[in-house]
């Protein structure tokens, strides 16, 4: 019998009858819909501003290239071959290999940051749905950058409202969630994203209007390497995995119902693309405005509600643009929130035999308590702030500066917990999964699997490990050693 065989049929054992994507298409449509989300319309503009820009970015994009796609690739295969949630996957690959099947950890880590995650993601996608009706309204028609800064100020100073809304897209989230219809799913990735690109081209165009586009792209595209910072090395790693959605299994299970003849290298680099060019089309949308309208690049969290809807406000039609393109915010963030709980699920069904429904209610519940916290981080406890630094005498390293309970929450899933699992995803198809296994799955001809495997082996492991290494100030230790 051969290898595949048996793992499809451990996979019956267990009760297990998994459904398949359609097709590959489906595949990249699903993982797409998972990668493509708030991290690269709202997420990715603000850390770019808050880290200064064109250092930041390219960065960014050698994360992506050298660690993201080998990463993605390996995810999807451990999902594949596994065919289960991330954690039982884990402990059957591990012994497939003949190691230890504490690599089960690694699944867990992937569903506590999974819902670590929504918990806050669920509150910013709360904010989108609240600029549906806002904008809808044309409430931003002709307002001038104050005017819309106060209506952002007004929506985040109310616990009551952002509840609300948060508690608006739990249930949205886990309503889908309930119904397990990946169908659903399909659809919405098949119609909205394109729907997505052709209003970001439409904003491009305005971005191109103001004035300002060029210093729009020096600013995201002219690296200036005296901005950068070792924390902000970190964040741009951290948002690599943040934004193709790795290191917590979420594209493992995608991969877990993908069908054995698909290829695995081709859908990665396709969702890795696609990801990668929404965020940068974000990126040409709001730095000409924000530089057009005298705005702060380094405005935080708040950067895209405070500069679209000025856009929106002056342009013709921007009443009808700006609320679908709210309207569209919303079903991406949609798509990558399901992604976001779905190792939660698979695992909580499994374990306690519970139906998905039942599944679905108790995360949601607990999904939006842990949502207050973050609420309470942008109002009633906006002055609760950690900051932690290590001072040392070759240089002071902080890790935290005036964080609020979102800024952990977020710096301690994006920045740690995620490039945690993808090193120890890394490590694992790298170092300890039997080669003729990767290879089975991976199917591509031996230059591209060498090239794959020099990644994932050294490449993607060494990087983190020294970002990690860096960010602690241990390299300027070393520095300062060598020089003595
Ligand atoms: N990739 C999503 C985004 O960029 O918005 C966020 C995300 C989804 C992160 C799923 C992690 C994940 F597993």
């Amino acid at each position: 019998m051969s290898e595949s065989t048996s793992v499809n049929t451990h996979a019956a054992k267990n009760g297990s009858k998994r459904e398949m994507w359609s097709s590959r298409f489906t595949f990249i449509l699903a993982a797409t819909g998972s990668a493509v989300g708030l991290g690269n319309i709202w997420k990715f503009p603000y850390i770019t501003g808050e880290n200064g820009g064109g250092a930041f970015v390219l960065i960014y994009l050698m994360c992506i290239a050298v660690i993201g796609i080998p990463i993605m690739m390996a995810e999807v295969m451990l999902g594949r071959r596994g065919r289960q949630d991330p954690i039982t996957t884990m402990k059957h690959l591990a012994r497939e290999s003949g190691h230890s099947r504490s690599w089960g950890l690694l699944g867990w880590m992937g569903v506590i940051a999974g819902f670590l995650i929504l918990s806050y993601y669920s509150v910013i996608a709360g904010w989108a749905l609240a600029y549906v009706p806002i904008m809808g309204l044309g409430t931003f028609n002709g307002m001038d950058a104050e005017g819309v800064n106060a209506v952002f100020a007004e929506l985040v100073a109310s616990p009551e409202s952002l509840m609300i809304w948060h508690s608006l897209f739990i249930v949205m989230t886990m309503y889908v969630v309930a119904r397990g219809v990946r169908g659903g799913l399909e659809k919405a990735v098949t119609y909205l994203m394109p729907l997505l690109f052709v209003l970001l081209i439409i904003l491009i165009f305005y971005a191109m209007d103001t004035g300002y586009f060029q210093q729009g792209l020096a600013y995201l595209f002219n690296p200036d390497f005296s901005k950068i910072t070792t924390e902000g090395i970190l964040s741009a790693m951290g948002h690599a995995f943040f934004t193709l959605s790795l290191g917590m299994g979420a594209i493992m299970v995608y991969g877990s119902y993908l069908p054995k003849d698909t290829s695995i290298a081709q859908a990665s680099i396709a969702v890795a693309f696609m990801d990668t060019l929404v965020a940068l089309m974000a990126g040409m949308v709001i730095f000409p405005i924000v530089f057009a309208n005298g705005l702060e690049p380094g405005a935080g969290p708040g950067l895209i509600f405070k500069t679209l809807p000025l856009a929106f406000g002056n342009m013709n039609y921007g009443t009808v643009f700006g609320t679908l393109f709210f309207v569209l915010l919303v079903f991406a963030a949609w798509t990558s929130s399901i992604s976001l709980i779905e190792p939660a699920v698979t695992w909580c069904m499994k374990t306690f035999q519970l139906s998905r429904v039942k599944t679905a209610v108790l995360l949601g519940v607990f999904v939006w308590l842990m949502g207050l916290l973050t609420i309470f981080s942008f109002n009633i406890a906006s002055d609760f702030t950690i900051s932690s630094t290590i001072s040392t005498q070759y240089g002071e390293f902080v890790i935290l500066k005036d964080a609020t309970i979102f800024d952990f929450l977020d710096y301690l899933t994006s920045n740690i917990m995620l490039p945690l699992g993808g090193l120890m995803i890394a490590i694992f198809a790298g170092w300890l999964m039997k080669k003729e296994f990767s290879r089975e799955e991976l199917k591509i001809n031996s230059f591209w699997y060498s090239t794959w495997f020099f990644l994932i082996r050294f490449v993607a492991p060494v990087m983190v490990i020294i970002v990690f290494l860096n960010a602690m100030g241990v390299i300027a230790f070393m520095r300062h050693i060598f020089n003595a």
